[in-house]
């Protein structure tokens, strides 16, 4: 069967892409950000992941407006990334793992989550950049992006994207094939980048969400989207994809699941940033 390694969320801002093309790493600006990356680059190559399944949101590169899927998943054989106009390079395409993929897909249908299957699948900046913070060379896994959309309302309730990564965490682990996956989500933490409140940072409330994943779980689907906008920017509400990650890895008992490591920093463009990574049996 399959083993979930554990996993990690962190921010996705595209400005990060630039600063690792031009080597800023330990520039004072971007220092306390990259800073949190080394031990989690290393408990992953120590822990010997074949597959990253990765919750992130498109932000227009391959779905716009007009369709606009609550969840979507690749089933595709690769991932290409195109100019999303931020003056980052455009990453090599990824190697998808489409049985995984497919196992998924019939698994969350079984579990009665209506979901979109593509197998044709660009991955944007909140794809491409985590992946190269966390494996700073060639990428060494295959992937499975799950998109959810936090960028047309409505939006799927912090309750509904727990239970998605829970289900998805009970397909891996029912899959009939010794790999180790991570489970990634990226996005957040709390930011707005336009309207009356652009630039709106709540250290408080971050602090307390990151915390919750360690401690309580379950304690942001309390919260409806409007308060989560309201808490965390109308970008912060990204923070969703964090909330699947840990949904995926599971019961806290069941499956021992340590902090590894955090980082948290203020700010990099308008957003707070936030590293975690967790460990699993
Ligand atoms: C920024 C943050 C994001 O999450 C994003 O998708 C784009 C830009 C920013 O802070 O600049
Ligand atoms: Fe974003």
């Amino acid at each position: 069967m399959a083993n979930i390694i554990g996993g990690v969320a962190c921010s996705h801002i595209p400005s990060i892409g630039s600063a690792i093309a031009k080597g800023l790493q330990q520039d004072s600006y971007w220092k306390p950000f990259f800073d949190g990356f080394p031990p989690v680059q290393k408990w992953l190559s120590d822990s010997d992941a074949d597959i990253a399944v990765v919750f992130y949101n498109d932000h227009g590169l391959n779905f716009f407006l007009d369709k606009m899927p609550t969840f979507a998943i690749g089933a595709a054989a690769s991932y290409s990334n195109a100019d999303e106009g931020w003056g980052i390079p455009v990453s090599d395409p990824f190697i998808g793992d489409q049985d995984l993929s497919w196992h998924i897909i019939n698994s969350l249908i079984e579990d009665e989550f209506d979901i979109v299957s593509c197998q044709e699948m660009l991955v944007d900046h909140a794809f491409t950049i985590p992946l190269k913070l966390l494996w700073p060379g060639k990428c060494p896994v295959t992937v499975v992006p799950i998109c959810i959309n936090t960028v047309q309302f409505p939006l799927p309730s912090a309750k509904r994207v727990f239970a998605l990564g829970q289900s998805v965490g009970r397909a891996i682990r029912g899959w009939d094939q010794k790999k180790n996956v991570v489970i990634l989500g990226t996005g957040g933490l709390s930011h707005q980048l336009d309207g009356a409140r652009a630039g709106f940072i709540n250290k408080k409330f971050d602090l307390e969400f990151m915390q919750s994943l360690q401690h309580d779980p379950m304690w942001a689907t309390k919260f409806s989207i409007e308060e989560l906008v309201e808490q965390t920017g109308t970008q912060g509400v990204e923070l969703l994809m964090w909330l699947a990650m840990r949904g995926a890895l599971g019961d806290a008992k069941e499956f021992d699941i340590r902090k590894v490591h955090e980082n948290y920093h203020i700010p990099i463009s308008n957003t707070a940033t936030g590293l975690m990574a967790f460990a699993c049996r």
